[in-house]
């Protein structure tokens, strides 16, 4: 199962990430990779974000957050990716997360149950942006100070933009130490005069908010948030310090569509500025030509089989496809020169969606055995 040059950037790492823009496939990527690493041995994890319903169900994944649960081996046997490792899974809840993180850096319960129960604190998550891709690099960074796997493979949230994440934890470090947030802390019993400052997303905040205990929230809510300022900044810096080492590896995921290719080239050079480091591009949902002979004898057939009409729209059909599988390779090249001898793994677009862990097993293989 775990061959290529695949198998050989993802040796001796503990945190696999899979980032590109939406619907590319880095769930059904993510989920395939941990598969085969589990396969290979590991015990292994997927934290994933949005997991189409079908995959969640054939993974046995239930609908609410942050329960790792163990895909029975039987399963992965069944879809070829038999082996002496574990495949857990876990859908991650950004919410969840954040109330863990509240928990665990609040001073005291007394904080704790204030920030939590706070409804500032509840509609914040919302307001503080890139919140769900920092949860989801908290999450990671937790399960891997914990130990208890051998690999972690974090399918990342699909951002507006594929970048979003990786300023996540500086993201939170900012909003910890934004001039709103010090208006509030020094405000107390904030008094009216900080409405007027426009400040961003607190202000977003309060348009949703209502209720005649609105100050009273936000000044206490905003106290005891910032008493945890140094905590949440240190976590941060940690998460960082995690994604930039050598356990880490990065893995790019994109389609071969001109426009994906050129993000994803764009992103390959900011994840090289921020020092992270790159592991492989996986071009995904590759279309292949059609794979029958041509030439009189096809044509002369299909003729005798259809008809002649239906059998000219036959072959058109088939060029069509071949030119789009020709224009797909020509840019799975381009990003080949691009990336400079750096791993690139093209699946394939397979027949149907990949919808089980059978599907999962069909990626896979193209990922370890082939290219
Ligand atoms: N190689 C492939 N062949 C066919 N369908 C695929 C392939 N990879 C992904 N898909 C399908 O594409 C859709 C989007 O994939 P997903 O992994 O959810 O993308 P993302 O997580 O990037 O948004 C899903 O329906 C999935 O089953
Ligand atoms: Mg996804």
């Amino acid at each position: 199962m775990s061959g290529g040059p695949l198998a050989a950037v993802l040796e001796g790492r503990e945190v696999v990430v899979c980032a590109g823009s939406g619907g590319v496939g880095k769930t059904t990527t993510a989920a395939a990779i941990a598969a085969a690493l589990a396969a290979e041995g590991r015990r292994t994890i997927v934290l994933t974000i949005d997991p189409a319903r079908r995959l969640a169900e054939s993974l046995g994944l239930p609908d609410v957050g942050n329960e790792a649960i163990r895909v029975p081996s039987e399963r992965l046997a069944a879809a070829g990716l038999a082996g002496d490792g574990e495949l857990w899974a876990m859908t991650l809840d950004a919410k969840l997360t954040f109330d863990e993180l509240i928990a665990s850096n609040a001073p005291d319960a007394a904080t704790r149950d204030a920030v939590l129960a706070n409804p500032i604190y509840r509609q914040l998550s919302g307001a503080l942006a890139g919140s769900q891709e920092y949860m989801a690099m908290e999450k990671l960074y937790e399960l891997h100070a914990e130990g208890g796997y051998d690999a972690l493979v974090l399918d990342t949230p699909p951002a507006r933009n594929a970048l979003d994440f990786l300023d996540a934890p500086g993201r939170l470090s900012r909003f910890i130490d934004s001039r709103s947030l010090q208006v509030f802390r020094s405000s107390g019993r904030a008094g009216l005069g900080f409405f007027g400052r426009g400040a961003g997303a607190v202000m977003a905040v309060l348009e949703r908010a209502t209720g005649v205990d609105l100050l009273r929230d936000l000044a206490e809510f905003f106290n005891a948030f910032g008493g945890m300022a140094d905590g949440f900044r240190d976590r941060a810096r940690a998460v960082e310090a995690l994604l930039a080492s050598e356990v880490t590896t990065f893995l790019l995921v994109t389609s071969p569509r001109a426009a994906a290719i050129a993000d994803a080239a764009y992103f390959h050079g900011k994840l090289d500025e921020a020092g992270m480091p790159f592991g492989a591009m996986i071009v995904n949902r590759v279309r292949e030509p059609v794979a029958a002979a041509r030439g009189e004898a096809l044509a002369a057939e299909l003729e005798g089989l259809l008809g002649a009409p239906l059998a000219r729209k036959v072959l058109r059909d088939v060029d069509d496809r071949d030119s789009l599988a020709a224009r797909d390779a020509a840019n799975v090249e381009r990003m080949r020169a691009e990336l400079g001898g750096a791993p690139l793994l093209a699946v394939p677009e397979l027949p149907g969606d990949v919808h089980d862990v059978g599907g999962l097993g069909a990626v896979a293989a193209e990922l370890f055995d082939r290219s």
